[in-house]
């Protein structure tokens, strides 16, 4: 895909694009590729013209009546209805908060690793990626630990529905079904006796003197639960598989580990976890040297924007010292991510702790990919773990 990105940014780089048919795709009749770095920021900074509210940012068109539902999720917001949402979560992510959780971060680093057994080969996704996120986020819900399996069920299914290994329609529908029974619960809970959690805070908080609706609350429920898995798994084991198919990369970060930063970021440049995000034309615009026209999708492809020549020199090359900050993984403009930092500090914290205990590790099979046109996932990676130290 990375060769049909580079085709389409050098000659193309605001494409039209028919949707096939019979595929899953609701809808038609096809949308607006968005390839190059400079017209992605433009989509993503300008929401009167490019509206996330409009037909929601997911690629497939919904029913009405979904469409209704899920347009009430912070994501598919736009100002200034989205801001007001937006005002009471960037309260509970702020950088400060997120830093207030270094201790549990680590405490959860040092269990996973702990858990690991010595010399073996395991599934790097199951032992390891998949399970600091789901922690820290049971912790951010303030569910019980042990209901992230729960958590890990119900992001697979609602994302996995392209994927044949999540069960098809079926599993998708209930999956929201049993999430918002569980949510329901989870906010009675935290309105009875609140906790320190973040969802103790988003159930409580008020806007214009209203608290938030159940709705609103359980398709925010929805937004943590995938926002905070897939992503943050995915570049977990993305940044493991990345830098074995680049030994010369390797070396230098086992010989400088303070590197670690810098290489966390050059793997979401380069296996960035989000693919895309849409959004909807609201009024004739120019893009790219064409004309948009009002309804039609525009569709922003990170995975290419961070390959884009005219923004990184040798994009396709990975250098974990690259230092390049300004890449897309974390979209840009009005919902800029708010997990950022959150996703930043499991990253570092967790491979940190398993490249000091593990520092043999070796891939050993290829990855079982996961089949998506939204998130650029792994499902199962074999890594041989090598002697603990
Ligand atoms: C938004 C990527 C981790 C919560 C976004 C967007 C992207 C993104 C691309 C922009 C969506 C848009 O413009 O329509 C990522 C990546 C992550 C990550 C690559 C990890 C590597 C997290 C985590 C959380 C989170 C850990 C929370 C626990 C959110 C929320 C939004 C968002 C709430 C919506 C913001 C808004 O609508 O204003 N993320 N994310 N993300 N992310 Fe993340």
């Amino acid at each position: 895909p990375h060769q049909v990105f580079a085709e389409l940014r050098r000659h193309e780089p605001v494409a039209w694009i028919e949707e096939p048919t019979g595929d899953g795709f609701a809808g038609g009749p096809g949308f607006w590729a968005v390839t190059r770095y400079d017209d992605v920021m433009t989509v993503s900074k300008n929401p009167d013209t490019f509206s996330s509210h409009k037909g929601s940012s997911f690629l497939r068109d919904q029913r009405p009546q979904d469409l209704a539902a899920l347009q009430q999720m912070m994501l598919n917001l736009d100002p200034p209805d989205h801001s007001q949402m937006r005002s009471i979560v960037s309260k509970v992510f702020t950088p400060k908060m997120v830093r207030g959780m270094f201790d549990t971060i680590t405490a959860h680093a040092h269990d996973i690793v702990d858990a690991l057994p010595d010399d073996r080969e395991i599934d790097l996704v199951e032992h390891v990626s998949a399970e600091m996120p789901l922690r820290v986020l049971a912790d951010v819900l303030g569910v019980p630990s042990e209901d992230r399996h729960l958590l890990y069920d119900w992001t697979n299914r609602m994302v996995g529905l392209d994927d044949p290994s999540y069960g098809g329609r079926e599993a998708f529908l209930s999956a929201f079904i049993e999430m918002f029974k569980y949510s329901n619960a989870q906010t009675n809970a935290k309105r009875a006796e609140p906790g320190s959690d973040v969802w103790s805070l988003i159930v409580n908080a008020e806007v214009d003197g209203a608290r938030l609706s159940t709705e609103e609350l359980n398709r925010f429920f929805q937004l943590l639960v995938i926002a905070g898995n897939e992503t943050t798994r995915n570049l977990l084991t993305g940044f493991v598989l990345t830098l074995s198919e680049h030994p010369d990369e390797r070396s230098k970060l086992a010989t400088d580990s303070a590197l670690l930063p810098k290489a966390i970021e050059e793997v979401l440049r380069f296996h960035s976890p989000v693919i895309q995000f849409r959004r909807t034309v609201t009024r004739s615009t120019e893009l790219g040297g064409k004309q948009l026209h009002e309804g039609q999708k525009v569709v922003m492809f990170y995975v290419s924007a961070n390959r884009d020549e005219a923004q990184f020199d040798d994009p396709d090359a990975f250098r974990i010292d690259r230092g390049a900050a300004n890449h897309l993984a974390f979209g840009a403009g009005t919902h800029f991510c708010l997990g950022n930092s959150l996703a930043r500090l499991e990253a570092k914290v967790l491979l940190e702790t398993l490249f000091a205990r593990f520092p043999h590790w070796q891939v050993t099979g290829p990855p079982d990919r996961f089949r998506s046109n939204f998130i650029n996932g792994i499902k199962k990676l074999p890594v041989h773990l090598g002697k603990a130290t």
